[in-house]
């Protein structure tokens, strides 16, 4: 559905959330680039170092000729980690058009010999793969993107996932678990403000998108932790009263009023594994990093 569409539905509600898909235009994806190099994002830090844990197995785990599938693809640069000689093809599905052709244009300067196929889609559909590619796929679904969804969209995305992939295929999945309120709160609120320009940019896209002539500095970012739910959740936060149209409707933001922006939900191994079987994939194996600040899980179909 396009940004219009799902805003016109969101913004009627008393709740009003902005899905997490919409924050990457190529600026949002440089923002979130910069949070991935913030002393404050352990995120990245502690799965790279799963991920060398992981690439030193792989000969163990796979026969050769593998096809690489990554959800999200990014940067790249965490696949770039376990890439060797058993990977003939890397398909980078992501809804960032103009930065997944820019990534996998880099990344084929350091492996020539890899056969990288971009895809642009929205991940959360089933997605039909590139033809001619070799037949075990290895899903991966990396930077805790699986705390992303709301109303239990993760449930649909590893259903999809298994279909995308098909029989005899596995993923890989990055899942952030329960830890230190403290250290929860920090990773969202950098010093650098990276998170809080990555979450206000949602404005310029809107304006861009929805035609609307809100500003930035109208509003303000938040991030609380939401106990309950185990869940971190981002806020653009409207400095005043404020009215605008979308598709000639018009809607406002009250004094205060709250805009939800990301959730980012906490796991932990069992509410995880759980997630996995009720999806219909076997966990195989999981790895945490020292500070068990995050795990790694290898489901099979
Ligand atoms: C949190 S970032 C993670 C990037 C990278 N995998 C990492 O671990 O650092 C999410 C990535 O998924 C992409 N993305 C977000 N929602 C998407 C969707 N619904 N379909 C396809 N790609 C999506 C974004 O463009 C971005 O590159």
């Amino acid at each position: 559905m396009q940004l219009d569409k799902v805003l016109e539905k969101n913004f009627a509600k008393k709740r009003k959330i902005i899905p997490s898909k919409f924050h990457y235009d190529l600026q949002g994806s440089r923002y979130f680039e910069k949070i991935t190099k913030t002393k404050e994002y352990y995120v990245t830090r502690v799965e790279k170092e799963i991920l060398k844990k992981i690439s030193n197995e792989l000969n163990k785990i796979f026969e050769d000729n593998l096809t690489f599938v990554e959800f999200g693809s990014g940067s790249t640069e965490k696949i770039s980690i376990l890439l060797n000689d058993q990977v003939k093809f890397y398909v980078p599905l992501d809804i960032s058009f103009d930065f997944i052709n820019k990534s996998s244009k880099k990344l084929s300067e350091y492996f020539p010999k890899l056969r990288i196929l971009p895809t642009y889609c929205d991940y959360i559909k089933y997605i039909k793969l590139p033809k001619n590619i070799s037949k075990t796929k290895v899903g991966f679904f990396l930077g805790s993107s699986i705390g992303n969804f709301y109303n239990g969209e993760e449930k649909k995305f590893l259903k999809n996932a298994k279909k995308t992939l098909g029989k005899k295929s596995f993923i890989f999945v990055g899942v952030d678990l329960i830890k230190n309120v403290k250290i929860l709160k920090n990773a969202y609120n950098d010093k650098g403000n990276f998170t809080a320009k990555f979450n206000l940019n949602l404005i310029n896209i809107i304006n861009k998108k929805v035609k609307t002539k809100l500003k930035v500095k109208d509003f303000k970012y938040i991030a609380t932790f939401n106990k309950k739910k185990s869940s971190m959740e981002n806020f653009i936060v409207s400095k005043k009263y404020q009215n605008f149209f979308i598709n000639k409707k018009k809607f406002y933001f009250k004094k205060d009023e709250k805009i939800q922006a990301e959730i980012s939900n906490k796991f932990t191994i069992s509410k995880f594994n759980k997630l996995a079987k009720s999806s219909g994939w076997r966990v195989k194996k999981h790895w945490k990093d020292r500070k068990k600040y995050y795990a790694v899980f290898l489901l099979q179909a």
